[in-house]
């Protein structure tokens, strides 16, 4: 008895939730075709192809629904979501009363360089964060918004980068370029200039043989994986005060390319140099803490000369010690055991990967 009482009731609150469904179905396009300022005077405007969440007025949705155009943007927009979709071009119209725009994620689109209106990016004096990753640009959009902290443009067909386009950005944190089509001759000495604040510039997968002219100086992490490095020039990282990771892995760097105390760098934590072609391992600074030498072509090691100290006696305070904690020499030609002298240097190692 009680259970048929259920069932009734459940399905009268279904009915009227279809009558819900179905009403709101009807009413939105007699608004719409009415005129939008009608619309926005019940609600607050929201272009019909987005979702606004009536608890975050400053947040427009618009991410993966198979749009084509960048709808106009109201202006009370701070944070935009147009990822996943089909957009082609941008208008400068999307975005003529936008200008609060902190925020826009047009990842996974099919831009092309030649679709961008000049200038439209530049216009958002407000804009914090650009996500322009998986499209199909040939350059980076230029010019842009000195008011930038993060600029990502990885996995494009990016081989131009317009003369100046990064030198008013003072305040660019991030940089991401990588999985481009970058040269060797898109990287100038001014290419960076005035990056001041940048902290991590990835410029991984690209097509360079040398490393980038001038990194700006307060760079933490620089990574530089998968390209065709050969050669490191004596005394590069000497500016680079700040320098905590750097990532060289495949590369093509030989012993002949590195100059003795290259990487002899007193801020550095993290050292990444697997799947190149060294036979020795190269000298480094008492403060590293994980250096990755595997698949390389390693076949032998000495730890007395790659001791970044004398190595050290028995009566040693742990603070004068050697930081490294992790080794990796798989891939290598080196065949266990771990020579004694390379535990009496680095005392504080936990792990290392033979
Ligand atoms: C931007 O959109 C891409 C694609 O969906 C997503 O992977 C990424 O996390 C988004 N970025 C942010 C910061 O929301
Ligand atoms: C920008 O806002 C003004 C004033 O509200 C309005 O007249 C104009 O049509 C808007 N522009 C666009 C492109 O929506
Ligand atoms: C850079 O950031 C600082 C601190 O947030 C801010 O005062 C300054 O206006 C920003 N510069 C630009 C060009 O937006
Ligand atoms: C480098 O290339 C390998 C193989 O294509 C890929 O698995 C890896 O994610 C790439 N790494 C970077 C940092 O681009
Ligand atoms: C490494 O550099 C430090 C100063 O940064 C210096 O004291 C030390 O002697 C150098 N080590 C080698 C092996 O050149
Ligand atoms: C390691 O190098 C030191 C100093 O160059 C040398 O005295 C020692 O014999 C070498 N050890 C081995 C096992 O070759």
């Amino acid at each position: 008895m009680r259970q048929t009482m259920n069932v009734k009731l459940c399905s009268c609150i279904l009915v009227v939730l279809l009558a819900n469904i179905v009403w709101t179905r009807n009413i939105r396009p007699i608004y719409d075709q009415t005129s939008s300022y009608d619309w926005s005077f019940y609600s607050f405007e929201c272009p019909q192809q987005c979702f606004c969440p009536p608890g975050f007025p400053s947040a427009l949705y618009c991410d993966s629904r198979e749009l084509k155009e960048i709808p106009i943007i109201p202006a009370r927009i701070w944070y935009l979501y147009l990822q996943n979709n089909l957009i082609e071009t941008i208008r400068g119209e999307s975005f003529a009363n936008a200008t609060q725009l902190k925020w826009i994620n047009l990842s996974n689109n099919k831009l092309t360089s030649n679709g961008i209106e000049k200038g439209v990016f530049a216009r958002l004096k407000n804009l914090l964060y650009l996500f322009l990753e998986d499209n199909e640009l040939e350059e980076v959009p230029a010019p842009l918004p000195a008011s930038l902290e993060q600029l990502r443009l990885a996995r494009n067909k990016i081989t131009t980068i317009p003369g100046e386009v990064f030198s008013n950005l003072e305040n660019l944190t991030m940089l991401d370029l990588h999985h481009n089509k970058l040269l060797d001759s898109t990287l100038s000495d001014a290419t960076f200039q005035g990056l001041s604040n940048l902290i991590q510039l990835n410029i991984a997968q690209n097509s360079l043989t040398r490393m980038p002219p001038i990194v700006p100086p307060n760079v933490m992490q620089l990574f530089l994986d998968n390209n065709s490095i050969e050669a490191i020039p004596e005394n590069y990282f000497n500016a680079m005060l700040k320098l905590l990771f750097l990532r060289l892995n495949n590369n093509k760097l030989t012993d002949e390319g590195l100059p003795a105390k290259v990487f002899n760098i007193s801020s550095l934590l993290d050292l990444q140099l697997s799947n190149n072609e060294l036979t020795k391992v190269p000298a480094i600074g008492i403060h590293l803490e994980h250096l990755h030498l595997d698949n390389n072509r390693i076949n032998s090691i000495n730890g007395t000369q790659i001791c970044p100290i004398p190595v050290p006696g028995d009566h040693v305070y742990d603070m004068d010690l050697p930081r490294l904690r992790y080794l990796r020499l798989d891939g290598n030609e080196i065949k266990p055991p771990i020579p004694f002298d390379l535990m009496l240097c680095f005392r504080l190692l936990q792990a290392i990967v033979i």
